[in-house]
């Protein structure tokens, strides 16, 4: 095989993320069996994503939303659908795989809208900060412009919590790391605005809800918004996983989302003949 072969196969996958010889495992220049029992878990995924190990201030806020998303009770979708799969006979990745499926723009991936979001508001801030607007001010006029084309604001409402009691949580963390100099709190002081501007507009107040919160968190710590939903993913992925051994270990069968003696509303067509001349 010519050498010209041999560099175009290799060159076919290309990868800064991991290097691998007989023996040797390096993982963005580290030796694995370094990072093994060395740094903890956040610090793994901000390492594969980032390409640098994190400071330990940034590694504990990364840690913090991770913890924060992985749950949110069996009526949430991504639970519910991992474990009506799991009482269907597919194993376990496969319910995972269902539970992860269900996670869209609405339910559980909202934040990487919202991180687009915070990032229009500090735009509109940046084109218009010569002409005096303040955040506030740039938080208002998106929130206006979006509720006009009848959008929902990504991040922000809830159908349990009049206040989502880990957007708070996360939001002080923020602040805290804001204090000891590792994030610069921009993305907390517009998360708020649009909170304070969303309820002006609407007349309520509708909280900021995880994907919000956290999407303020990966924000202040520089991933970009295309990584927002992955992050929720992987979070989430763990509640995901409990709920369905769970489910498995119980041992239920074809479980729907409601017991069977609980009927669903029928609103077709009333019982008709079929009228067998194809008419
Ligand atoms: C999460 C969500 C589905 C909760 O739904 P809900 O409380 O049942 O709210 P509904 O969609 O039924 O809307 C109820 C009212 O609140 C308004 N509303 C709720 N969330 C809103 C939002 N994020 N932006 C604008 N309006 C919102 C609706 O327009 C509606 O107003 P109306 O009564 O004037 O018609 C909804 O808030 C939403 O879609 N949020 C954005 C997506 C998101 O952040 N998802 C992550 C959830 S953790």
């Amino acid at each position: 095989m010519s050498e010209a072969t041999i560099d175009s196969a290799t060159g076919w996958w290309r990868t800064s993320i991991i290097d691998i010889h007989p023996g040797s495992i390096r993982v963005r220049g580290y030796a694995i069996e370094e990072l093994i029992g060395t740094i903890g878990f956040p610090d793994m995924v901000w390492l594969m994503l980032r390409g640098e190990l994190p400071t330990p201030a940034q590694g504990r806020l990364l840690g913090a939303a991770l913890v924060a998303a992985v749950d949110h009770g069996p009526q949430a979708p991504s639970i519910a659908t991992a474990r009506m799969a799991a009482t269907c006979g597919v194993g376990l990745n496969n319910a995972i795989a269902s539970g992860i499926n269900a996670l869209g723009d609405v339910h559980g991936g909202a934040g990487q809208q919202c991180m687009e979001l915070y990032a229009a508001v500090a735009a509109r801030l940046a084109d218009h900060v010569a002409d005096g607007m303040s955040v506030a001010g740039a938080a208002e006029s998106e929130i206006a412009a979006r509720l006009e084309r009848r959008e929902h604001i990504p991040g922000f409402g809830h159908r349990f919590h009049p206040v989502d009691p880990r957007a708070g949580r996360l939001l002080a963390l923020v602040d805290a790391a804001r204090g000891e100099g590792a994030v610069t709190g921009e993305a907390a002081v517009i998360g708020r605005a649009v909170e304070d501007a969303l309820a002006a507009r609407k007349g309520r107040r509708l909280p900021m809800n995880i994907d919000g919160a956290t999407a303020v968190v990966f924000a202040e710590l520089g991933f970009p918004s295309g990584l927002g939903r992955g992050l929720f993913v992987l979070s989430r992925s763990v509640g995901i996983m409990a709920h369905a051994w769970e489910q498995s270990q119980q041992g239920g069968r074809i479980k729907g989302p409601m017991p069977p003696s609980i009927p669903y509303r029928y609103d077709g067509a009333p019982p008709r003949p079929v009228s067998g001349d194809g008419a």
